[in-house]
């Protein structure tokens, strides 16, 4: 056992994959699918709070079949990068505000606040321990998941005495198959993401579970993503399954639709944001309606519309389906602003370009 690191133990792991089999990994890894050597783990008791932190080996975590979690789904997480810099060493973007979004999940889910100190600290140390693992390559990253989930041994319906937090490390490339090419979105007509009062805002797991049957139904339909539309009316933009959604106009402004307790507040779409308006680009964040999206896009005031999220980074779309018919936008192909801003994103997330907002945080 290494020297304690703060409050975490340090407890490398003897049996890591060996580098060559790692190389071979990490020359294609997709999304997901690939793990690193170790994990953080941090378990919390009502009587002594959040204790015995460390990083550890990966492995399973066994539990009993009566934790809470398998029953009534209280689990919470978070996505958030590192990425390798040019001159070897590693940063984290915007680790702070997972943080903060974690404890406003874990609020609305009736789970213990994650100390957002503990919370870095745990990114930190997992991918600095796991460095060997980043990939080198211009479209990898390090993609961190972070979660909690309830672990008491009890049926009664109430929010769990007992939770584990752990942060797992997997590295990726492109989220899509086709890269940043354009994608194609279905519109879900029959089915509700999140309703006014829901859980719509928190990066719930269930909230997931609830999108896979749309997201089964824009397969069915030859599209790679779902788009919602809000509970009441059915008829306003709220969000992509996994990822905000951007609408750029002829005179070059951009619209997203507001945080309205519906949809999650992304991070990209933030930052996106604050780099729009730095651009001097006007960002209306502003209801959409579907049937809006289908008259912009054939008259020609709609130029663009690209999705964005931590593992989408921007994707711009191409298509939209419906039952009653599909439209193009604009040529079907990336536009020149989605283009520019990923390009300035990533930059700034790689730490090649300068980083006014102190986005970008060092880890060696
Ligand atoms: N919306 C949903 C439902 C998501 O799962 C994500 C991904 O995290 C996003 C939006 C984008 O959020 P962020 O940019 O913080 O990754
Ligand atoms: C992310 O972008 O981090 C997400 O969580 C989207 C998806 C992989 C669930």
């Amino acid at each position: 056992m290494d020297q304690p690191n703060q409050h975490f133990v340090v407890d490398t792991h003897p049996g890591i994959v060996p580098a060559e089999q790692r190389t071979a990994l990490l020359a294609n890894p997709g999304f997901g699918k690939v793990f690193t050597d170790h994990m953080a783990i941090v378990r919390y008791s009502q009587d002594r709070g959040w204790h015995d932190a460390r990083i550890t080996a990966r492995a399973p975590i066994p539990l009993d079949p009566a934790s809470a979690v398998l029953h009534y789904a209280q689990e919470i997480f978070e996505g958030l990068k590192a990425y390798r810099a040019e001159d070897g060493g590693a940063v984290l973007f915007r680790p702070g505000e997972n943080a903060s979004r974690f404890r406003l999940s874990a609020e609305r889910m009736a789970m213990p606040a994650v100390p957002e100190e503990m919370f870095v600290e745990a990114c930190r140390l997992v991918t600095t321990t796991d460095r060997a693992w980043i990939p080198d390559s211009p479209d990898g990253s390090l993609y961190l998941r972070p979660f909690m989930f309830a672990n008491e041994v009890f049926l009664g319906v109430k929010p769990s005495s007992e939770y584990l937090f752990l942060v797992i490390a997997s590295p990726v490339g492109a989220y899509f198959k086709g890269g940043a090419s354009a994608v194609s979105i279905w519109v879900s007509d029959e089915y509700v993401r999140a309703a006014p009062g829901g859980t719509g805002a928190a990066k719930y797991g269930g909230n997931y579970a609830a999108s896979l049957k749309a997201q089964a139904e824009a397969t069915e339909n030859g599209c790679d993503q779902v788009v919602f539309l809000d509970a009441v009316e059915r008829r306003w933009i709220d969000e992509l399954g996994g990822m905000n959604v951007f609408f750029v106009f002829e005179d070059g402004s951009l619209l997203t639709p507001p945080l309205g307790g519906s949809i999650l507040p992304g991070i990209t779409r933030d930052s996106l944001i604050t780099l729009a308006r730095d651009a001097g680009r006007t960002v209306r964040e502003e209801p959409y309606a579907i049937d809006q999206w289908a008259a912009d896009a054939a008259s020609g005031r709609l130029r663009e519309a690209f999705a964005c999220g931590t593992a989408a980074v921007i994707t711009p779309i191409g298509t939209v389906k419906r039952r009653d018919g599909a439209f193009k936008i604009a040529d079907g192909e990336a536009g020149p602003v989605a283009t520019s801003l990923r390009q300035q994103l990533v930059d700034i997330q790689r730490a090649k370009a300068p980083d006014p907002h102190g986005w970008v945080q060092r880890l060696f």
